[in-house]
């Protein structure tokens, strides 16, 4: 199509935002300029937010216009597997891998937004009420760690919006919430969410017990604790599977190798 045509596209999207936009990615690449709008029928979720008067905010600067000049998309790979099982590191190296390439990138790593963002109540409480502290505090129960995988998988998501290949590494013991986690990523976009199982039997896990906890649970020190107290549930179809028992960057290999195959980032 020479110069100086316009294509009209119309798309008629009953369904979610996500769809929408998969929609309007096709149709720019059949040309460089569409014009397009959608008339958007709200879903449940949206629904709610708009009884409490809460309108979302279209961004100036779109996510396209962000990646087209980084030269890449962003997306969010998630980590899950026991405690010890490699997860941060591996996380690490592939955000190392990602960095030195030039690629935007960040780890989000579960013992470090716990100290923050999803506090545990001890912590809250230095400086806030005791009440404060045990309503948004949070811990290990299977509520309070639903809680922390919704505000990840959220934040995880801004992240991937806004161009940053954002890596997370939580236990995320629960099929459900890391389910609800993709749910919400891959509302700005279909295919954003790459689960990773880090696969390292419990037996392993616990004799590399790097942080002595193993130790305490079975001592009776810690209470829920995933693998000895509370369950773990391995994804039935994650994107990636790595044998943890393998070395780590040899594990940090197979992630870049499937960002690069599905065309996340660019060949080295
Ligand atoms: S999650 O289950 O809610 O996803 P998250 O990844 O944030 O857990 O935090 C797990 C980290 O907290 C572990 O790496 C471990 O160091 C520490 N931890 C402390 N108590 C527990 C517990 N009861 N179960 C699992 N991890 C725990």
């Amino acid at each position: 199509m020479g110069n100086g045509f316009v294509l009209r596209v119309r798309i008629d999207v009953t369904c979610q935002l996500a769809v929408a936009v998969t929609a309007e990615r096709m149709a720019c690449r059949l040309c460089r300029h569409v014009s397009w709008r959608y008339d958007r029928v709200m879903n449940k979720e949206d629904q709610a937010k708009d009884k409490a008067n809460i309108v979302w905010h279209e961004h100036t600067v779109s996510r396209e216009v962000r990646e087209q000049r980084q030269g890449h998309c962003g997306c969010v790979v998630w980590f899950t597997g026991l405690s010890g099982s490699g997860k941060s590191t591996v996380a690490n190296l592939v955000d190392e891998q990602l960095f030195a390439a030039g690629i935007r990138s960040y780890v989000l790593d579960g013992d470090n937004v716990r100290h923050g963002l999803n506090a545990g109540p001890e912590s809250l409480r230095e400086r806030h009420s005791e009440f404060f502290a045990a309503r948004f505090g949070l811990g290990f129960s299977p509520e309070e760690r639903e809680e922390n995988i919704r505000r990840v998988g959220s934040v995880a998501g801004l992240l991937a919006a806004s161009g940053v290949i954002t890596l997370t590494a939580f236990v995320s013991p629960y099929r459900r919430d890391r389910a609800l986690a993709r749910e919400c990523v891959e509302r700005g976009r279909p295919d954003d969410f790459v689960e990773v199982f880090v696969d390292a039997p419990l037996d392993v896990c616990e004799t590399r017990d790097p942080k002595g906890l193993y130790k305490k649970a079975r001592a009776g020190l810690i209470k829920d604790f995933t693998g000895i107290q509370a369950p773990y549930e391995p994804p039935s179809s994650p994107e990636i599977h790595l044998d943890a028992t393998s070395a780590p960057d040899q594990l940090a290999e197979q992630v870049i190798h499937y960002l690069q195959r599905t065309d996340k980032i660019g060949p080295s």
